[in-house]
């Protein structure tokens, strides 16, 4: 089968194609044969060398984390799919496998039927940024319209679920976006919209319940100055040396830092697919075809665009 891999950390030049066995399954895993799989901020971070800590530095590598497509086998213990349902899912370990390739073989609990009413391309663009989302609700507590939310970064796949799901929740957000993203952005729930490129979030002089940065550049000393004397930072991009010092940070501060780290659940789906249900849309920006995945990868790490970036496999 064809596979994206690399062989050294770098940009999307050492990302390559090549022939790999089909891969085999065990008792408790499924084979699918992948239609899309959706591209993620953390590929690159880790294609870079950005996440040695917890992607180690062995090669080949993979890429990819989710993606949609097809049961083609089904292990011995497996019950509840049968070959030839369409399915989303997500790898076990997201920092060490990838689903870049043709098939991919994944325990029968990190795949779920694909809505018939979503494309393969909205599927696969569920697990990763659904799931943190569904996370980073979990940590805001008990939400109501009193609740204000600043979302900084607003319009990626991260930020078009959370506000949506932040939306279902009556919550008071005020999301932080580029110019394109204003439209996007109040379309998904924000009460206001600030444009990043025009206007400084700090020169508002408002206090908020809760900030979270999905930009990864706002950072904790920053979100500071605009929260409430009791309020919390959430930051789904930490530094590896934040993990433990804002846990015993917290101790002694009434503004707390709370990281995000967010991995695959079968309850956090089954969160998500109900608001899927209940008309949570996914926006897909661009579905590249296979032959052109650094153009992918290339354009996503650009940035500006809304929702998300998905590659399709023939
Ligand atoms: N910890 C976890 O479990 C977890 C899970 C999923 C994702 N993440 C992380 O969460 C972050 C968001 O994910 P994503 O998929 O939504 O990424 P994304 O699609 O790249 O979205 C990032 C957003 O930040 C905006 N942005 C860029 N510069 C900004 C600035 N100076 N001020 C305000 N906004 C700015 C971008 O807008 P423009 O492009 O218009 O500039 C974009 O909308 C990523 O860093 C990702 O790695 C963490």
């Amino acid at each position: 089968m064809k596979s994206i891999v690399y062989q050294k950390f770098g940009t999307t030049d050492v990302l390559q194609i090549v022939e790999e066995p089909k891969p085999t399954i065990k008792a408790d895993q499924v084979l699918v044969k992948v239609k899309v799989f959706s591209v993620n901020p953390m590929d690159w971070k880790i294609r870079k060398g950005e996440m040695t800590l917890m992607s180690g530095s062995k090669f080949p590598k993979h890429t990819g984390t989710d993606f949609a497509g097809i049961v083609e086998e089904i292990g011995t213990s497996v019950s509840g799919f049968k070959i030839g349902d369409e399915v989303f899912g997500i790898v076990k370990n997201m920092m060490k496998e990838g689903v870049s390739a043709e098939y991919v073989a994944v325990p029968s609990s990190l795949i779920w039927k694909k809505p018939f009413n979503i494309s393969f391309a909205q599927a696969a663009s569920i697990p990763v940024v659904g799931t943190a989302a569904v996370s980073a609700l979990e940590k805001m507590g008990s939400i109501n319209a009193q609740t204000s939310i600043l979302v900084n970064g607003a319009s990626g796949g991260f930020g078009m679920f959370l506000l949506q799901l932040l939306k279902q929740r009556n919550a008071n957000v005020t999301a932080v976006t580029s110019s394109k993203g204003i439209e996007p952005a109040k379309k998904w729930g924000a009460n206001s919209v600030i444009d990043y490129t025009r206007e400084d979030v700090l020169s508002h002089k408002a206090t908020y319940d809760v900030v979270i940065d999905l930009s990864g550049k706002m950072g904790y000393k920053v979100a500071r100055q605009i929260m409430k004397p009791r309020s919390i930072f959430l930051n789904p991009t930490p530094r590896p040396i934040e993990i433990p010092v804002s846990f015993f940070k917290n101790l002694f501060t009434a503004k707390k830092h709370i990281v995000i780290i967010s991995s695959p659940s079968a309850k956090y789906t089954d969160i998500l697919l109900n608001a899927i249900e209940n008309g949570i849309e996914i926006e897909i920006n661009k579905v590249f075809p296979f032959a052109q995945y650094r153009e992918a990868y290339q354009y996503a790490e650009r940035g500006g665009y809304i929702g998300k970036v998905a590659v399709e496999i023939n």
